[in-house]
């Protein structure tokens, strides 16, 4: 992988939304990031419904843009809380832009309700060095890989067997880079037997490069104002 300098993301607001300037989007819906993190990447893949089962010792996340980690914690809290969960969730994130560990922790403190997970994350947040940085959560229970990377650098670079995918790199009008068919298209390299994916967009360009990877996706009820999401 390249190793270029990396580039913190510049903590800004929206209309009280966590915004990056150089996208021109929003980090999260403005109708709730943790209610967008549920409805759209968790219950979009069917979770917690699929990651239980006699023979899951393990499930696994690959997420493209790590963002502000809220889907991270989302999902991290929703297995925490379902006795059925697996042993192991592994969470594989790449992100281009992180943020400083005193901006995230600025910004988990609009989610009282994950505070004790965001602390964890905060006292493990890695120094902003371009590559690969495990950290080791719950006990070891959680396994969260975060790749600080380009995605099409660090696409190449990874080895996983994915359960699940949330594709979030921001509207593809606004951010095409993180959904061109040369990244969609390599997703299945990374992806278990089965696996799933959710997004909220359902730009038609998306939906394409989609089903040439082998996705099968369909239009399902979005969340907040978008009146729809892709799911497959
Ligand atoms: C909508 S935000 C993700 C929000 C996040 N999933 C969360 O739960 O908070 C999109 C992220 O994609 C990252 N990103 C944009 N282009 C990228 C690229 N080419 N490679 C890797 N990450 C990228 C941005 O820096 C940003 O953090």
């Amino acid at each position: 992988m390249p190793t270029q300098r990396l580039i913190p993301a510049t903590l800004a607001f929206e209309d009280g939304v966590p915004y990056a300037a150089k996208y021109g989007d929003v980090y999260h819906s403005a109708d709730g990031g943790l209610g967008q993190a549920r409805h759209v990447f968790i219950n979009g893949n069917g979770l917690p419904a699929r990651w239980r089962g006699r023979d899951r010792d393990r499930f696994t996340i690959f997420e493209t843009g790590f963002g502000l980690g809220l889907n991270f914690l989302a999902t991290w809290q929703a297995w925490r809380g379902d006795p059925q969960r697996p042993a192991r969730l592994h969470y594989v994130a790449v992100e281009k832009h992180p943020f400083r560990a005193a901006d995230l922790a600025q910004l988990h403190a609009a989610w009282p309700e994950l505070a004790a997970l965001s602390a964890e994350l905060h006292a493990q947040w890695p120094v902003p060095m371009p590559g690969f940085h495990r950290l080791l959560l719950d006990g070891g229970r959680v396994v969260l890989t975060l790749v600080f990377a380009d995605i099409a650098d660090a696409l190449p670079q990874i080895d996983a067997f994915a359960d699940a995918f949330y594709l979030d790199g921001f509207a593809p009008s606004k951010n095409p880079d993180m959904w061109a068919p040369e990244i969609l298209g390599r997703l299945n390299r990374v992806a278990a037997p089965g696996a799933t994916l959710a997004t909220y967009t359902i730009a038609a360009a998306v939906r394409k490069a989609l089903a040439q990877a082998g996705f099968d996706c369909e239009r399902v009820p979005g969340f907040g104002r978008k009146p729809e999401m892709l799911a497959g």
